[in-house]
């Protein structure tokens, strides 16, 4: 990773229309840098698995998929819940018979033992 700085001195002019001096700063000077910051990436898709498909497609939409798979392992029963809840009650646009197929892939993942 390459960081770099950049120093940028604006020297007051009323004629330059971008100048930061004013009339009541005459003179000021404005002192931008940059810097390149590297962000952790996140997991991107969901682990490959029967069901996979089905999460990239549908889960992704409004939030991470960490956002699901950081969830404590959860039932069969209880993932199916998650699901119906993200349809329900958030609006997430899947059909009713893709519950169980998520659900189940879920359960698989990231299962009560
Ligand atoms: C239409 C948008 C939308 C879609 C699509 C969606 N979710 Fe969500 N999801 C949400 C919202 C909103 C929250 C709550 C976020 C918060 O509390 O900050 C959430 C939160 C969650 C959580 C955290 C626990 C909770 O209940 O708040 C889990 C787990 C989850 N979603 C799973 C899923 C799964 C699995 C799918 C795919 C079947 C999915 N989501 C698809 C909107 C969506």
């Amino acid at each position: 990773m390459k960081a770099f700085a950049v120093f940028v001195m604006v020297s007051a002019s009323y004629a330059c229309p971008w100048a930061v001096a004013g009339p009541d700063k005459p003179g000021a000077t404005a002192v931008i840098r940059t810097v390149d910051v590297a962000l952790p990436n996140g997991r991107e898709a969901f682990p490959l698995g029967t069901g996979a498909d089905l999460a990239n497609a549908h889960c992704v939409i409004c939030h991470s998929v960490g956002m699901v798979t950081r969830q404590p392992p959860l039932s069969f029963q209880e993932w199916k819940a998650e699901v119906t809840k993200m349809r329900a009650a958030y609006g997430a646009p899947f059909d009713a018979d893709q519950i169980e197929p998520i659900a189940r892939y879920l359960t698989v993942i990231d299962g009560k033992p």
